[in-house]
């Protein structure tokens, strides 16, 4: 049965239908509001904004889920690989065991990348920020690839070429910073094992690929490949809403991702941790200082816009960090501190009241530092786990015949018409 929400103003009533998921969310579709009432709503954040409708990821906040295409992400990290989790993301379904092998096949096939990208790398001042590298790199690449075509089989191309290349791109990026020989993806290993390689194996000293931290970086990667409609994933449909390149639309998200509040969270975690560690270990104090109205710090790693309860990532990505290091023998100082900033905050009135949990960035920075990541590599590690969300989300919004130009409104509170002062007389 049809539902609707009636409005009411000034005595005219307005009837507004009723949207309802498949997970009985329920949304007011407003979309003949301006033009049979002259009214626009305003969201400030976009809070209570539904911006489209997507059959790709399902979070419950309150409950704490997170299924990606229907399946549980705890299953998925369980069972799954990376890839076969893009696939899934990226075509609406798990793949077979042909369209599974032959998806290796082209990510295989496409992880070079063109040698002049080299020198592009080797031309950014040595301290720039590998995010902000990336953002570019990846926009650099509708150079060096021009042809996008419009056909289903150039755009899985595309989409393929930028899961295989982001990859290789990271790592190169990492082997120039250091001033090291690149080392190249080969055929007979994953797609993870394959990026580790080529960040830490060197003529000198071979990478030895050890299960362990493999598993960490797909569950990692697993967990981060998608989350509906976030900041950066609402910058690549954003601008990807002007019909703009897929690689264009990519690179906005990439940028959006670097900000301390978004992806740039695991790195703020690792650096609030290092400077409590540093400064004689008093977890309170920083948890006194988030608390305070007058300072603007706020604990990275805690709070999220949906989950108003434990993060199902952070839980899954705990245990990881747990077993990474107990089967490496790494005693992590970090570790202990936010295990003990946890347990405080969790106690804490202010963080219960306000429903303050530990989000996925808070552990997740203490598995990549124990696999070996620099921590200014951080976020392009989250950017490579959500790589074939950001993917999934153009491709679904493309897709879609009733898709338009993104073009928020504004409520106008400047100056009313005023006349323009000649310089001589202001
Ligand atoms: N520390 C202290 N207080 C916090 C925190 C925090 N980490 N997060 C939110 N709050 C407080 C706010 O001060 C505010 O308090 P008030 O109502 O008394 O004024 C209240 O909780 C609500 O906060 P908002 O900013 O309105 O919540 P919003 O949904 O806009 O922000 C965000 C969510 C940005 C994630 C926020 O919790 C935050 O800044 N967290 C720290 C950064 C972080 O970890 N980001 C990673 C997010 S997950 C991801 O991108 C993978």
């Amino acid at each position: 049965m049809d539902e609707f929400v009636t409005l009411i103003y000034n005595g005219k009533e307005m009837l507004l239908p009723v949207v309802t998921g498949s997970e009985g969310e329920k949304a007011i579709d407003i979309a003949r509001l301006r033009a049979e009432t002259g009214f626009i709503t305003l969201d400030p954040g976009y809070v209570n904004t539904g911006s489209c409708l997507s059959a790709i990821t399902f979070m419950d906040g309150e409950k704490g889920i997170l299924r990606y295409r229907g399946i549980p992400v705890e299953q998925l990290a369980e069972h799954s690989t990376f890839k076969e989790t893009a696939y899934l993301l990226i075509n609406g379904r798990l793949p077979n065991r042909t369209e599974l092998t032959q998806f290796s096949i082209n990510l295989n096939d496409n992880s070079l990348v063109h040698t002049d990208l080299k020198v592009f790398f080797q031309n950014f001042p040595r301290a720039s920020h590998p995010m902000g590298i990336l953002s570019a790199m990846v926009n650099a690449l509708r150079s060096f690839y021009p042809s996008l075509g419009t056909s289903e089989e150039e755009i899985n191309i595309t989409m393929t070429r930028l899961l295989a290349k982001v990859r290789t791109m990271a790592a190169m990026s990492y082997k120039i910073s250091r001033g090291h020989e690149l080392v190249l993806p080969r055929p007979d290993l994953t797609y993870c094992e394959n990026f580790l390689n080529m960040m830490f194996d060197t003529p000198v000293k071979p990478y030895e690929i050890k299960k362990e931290v493999v598993r960490a970086l797909r569950v990692f990667w697993i967990l981060h490949a998608d989350h509906e409609q976030n900041c950066s994933t609402s910058s690549v449909r954003m601008v990807g809403s002007a019909r703009v390149n897929l690689y264009a639309a990519i690179s906005a998200g990439i940028a959006a991702l670097w900000g301390p509040l978004h992806g740039g969270a695991n790195q703020a975690v690792i650096e609030m941790l290092t400077d409590v560690h540093t400064s004689g270990g008093n977890c309170r104090k920083a948890v006194e200082r988030a608390k305070d109205k007058n300072d603007p710090f706020r604990l990275p790693g805690f709070g999220h816009r949906v989950y108003k309860t434990y993060d199902p990532r952070a839980k899954i990505i705990k245990k990881i960090c747990d077993e990474l290091l107990e089967s490496m023998q790494i005693s992590d100082p970090l570790l202990d501190i936010a295990r003990e900033l946890e347990e405080i905050a969790l106690k804490d009135p202010y963080f219960i009241d306000h429903n303050l949990y530990p989000n996925v960035d808070f552990y997740s920075g203490i598995v990549l530092r124990a696999i070996g990541i620099p921590t200014n590599m951080f976020t392009v590690m989250f950017a490579l786990g959500r790589l074939p969300g950001w993917i999934a989300q153009w491709k679904e919004s493309t897709d879609d015949p009733h898709w338009k130009i993104s073009r928020p409104r504004q409520i106008y509170t400047g100056n009313q018409q005023c006349d323009y002062i000649p310089l001589h007389a202001r």
